[in-house]
């Protein structure tokens, strides 16, 4: 029996009509940009994650040069930032006028710690990015008590939970998602979103993403054209009440591979901390990684290596990665995988996973 690496319509089915309600409501409405569906969701999203305000933009990696920029990051400043993540949550840096710096992660949880971020720190550090990796969460009270402040990339962490029960979007001084289609909390497009208790950094997102002009009469400083749309929004409230079921599907089927013996044979995610994952992609790790893949191919089982080559070793990053040496980076992507994980996986597809996985010998 084939697997699929996720499945994002199964868990979106039970709400098919809500979501066409929601669609012809914006379509009547005449209202597309910036109108009540926008303000809704901005209120909904910032009171599930704890955070006094909400911005919503265009993606996820905009939502990080807006927020870096909001923070008060310009040129002149360095922002650490792990190498083993998607490549945007670097690429973000550069159009602020900072530059990137990369720390290592540890690679049993994906994630930085406080360790790899100190390693990393100059007198020109102004902010870091702490990526949420695969839904695992960084340790961001630890890095903000080395002095600097964390801006948490929570596009792959909607719906996990803190050891101290709080929600990533909460848990630094600012933090971004994605709603990219696949993400746990997905729209049918692009969207992206910043969340802040901090009221000049929500106030300065919210002007730059309109033009740089808080009034749309007068343009203060250059910003972007980078907006969450009505349609987006109006579908993201029909998801949002039924993110925490979701998020106990993904954590249930975590548990499952757990408890089928897949940890005998290659390396599960390790959480965190006191962290309950929402995994948003659950990543294995096999030093005899080719084999590991071309057995679950034979048996239709998806997987994908997302990150084989870590973003300082990207060509566009050849000014700030050259010469960085992360080991640990170098090795998970060397030896990771993602499996199959959706809040609908069964514990028959995780045993058949497993079965497939026991063949890679
Ligand atoms: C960790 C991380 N950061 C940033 C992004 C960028 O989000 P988007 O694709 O919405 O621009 C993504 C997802 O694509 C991501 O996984």
């Amino acid at each position: 029996m084939a697997v699929p690496l996720f499945d994002t319509s199964s868990p979106l089915a039970p709400l098919h009509d809500q979501l066409h309600a929601a669609v012809a409501r914006v379509l009547d409405s005449g209202s597309y940009i910036l109108g009540p569906e926008v303000s809704a969701f901005e209120q909904e999203l910032a009171a599930y994650c704890g955070a006094a305000h909400a911005v919503g933009v265009a993606n996820g990696t905009e939502a990080l040069t807006i927020a870096l920029r909001a923070m008060g990051v310009g040129p002149g400043d360095e922002v650490v930032v792990p190498s083993f993540t998607f490549y945007a949550s670097a690429e973000a840096i550069p159009p602020t006028g900072a530059v990137p710096v990369f720390c290592d992660i540890d690679p049993s949880t994906y994630c930085v710690t406080a360790e790899t971020v100190r390693a990393a720190l100059t007198p020109r550090t102004k902010a870091v990015i702490a990526v949420h990796l695969f839904g695992n969460l960084a340790p961001v009270a630890e890095i903000e008590a080395l002095g600097v402040p964390v801006l948490e990339d929570a596009a792959q962490a909607a719906g996990s939970i803190a050891s101290d029960g709080r929600r990533p979007g909460a848990l630094g001084k600012a933090a971004t998602f994605s709603f990219f289609p696949s993400k746990n909390l997905g729209a049918f497009g692009d969207g992206g979103l910043i969340t802040t208790s901090d009221e000049q950094i929500a106030e300065r997102a919210r002007t730059l993403r309109f033009h740089g002009s808080h009034d749309k009469v007068t343009y203060e400083e250059i910003g972007y054209n980078s907006r969450l749309d009505e349609l987006q929004a109006a579908i993201l409230r029909v998801q949002l009440p039924h993110l925490d079921e979701m998020a106990d599907g993904r954590r249930r089927a975590g548990r499952h591979y757990e408890q089928a013996g897949l940890g005998e044979l290659v390396r599960l995610p390790r959480a965190t901390a006191g962290a309950e994952p929402a995994w948003h992609l659950y990543v294995v790790a096999d030093p005899a990684v080719e084999e590991l893949e071309s057995a679950l191919a034979n048996a239709g089982i998806g997987h994908k290596a997302y990150y084989r080559t870590p973003v300082h070793r990207q060509v566009a990053m050849r000014e700030w990665g050259a010469g960085v040496e992360l080991p640990a980076t170098d090795e998970a992507a060397r030896t990771h995988l993602a499996i199959p994980m959706s809040p609908v996986l069964t514990r028959k597809q995780v045993d058949e996973v497993v079965a497939a996985a026991r063949d890679a010998g």
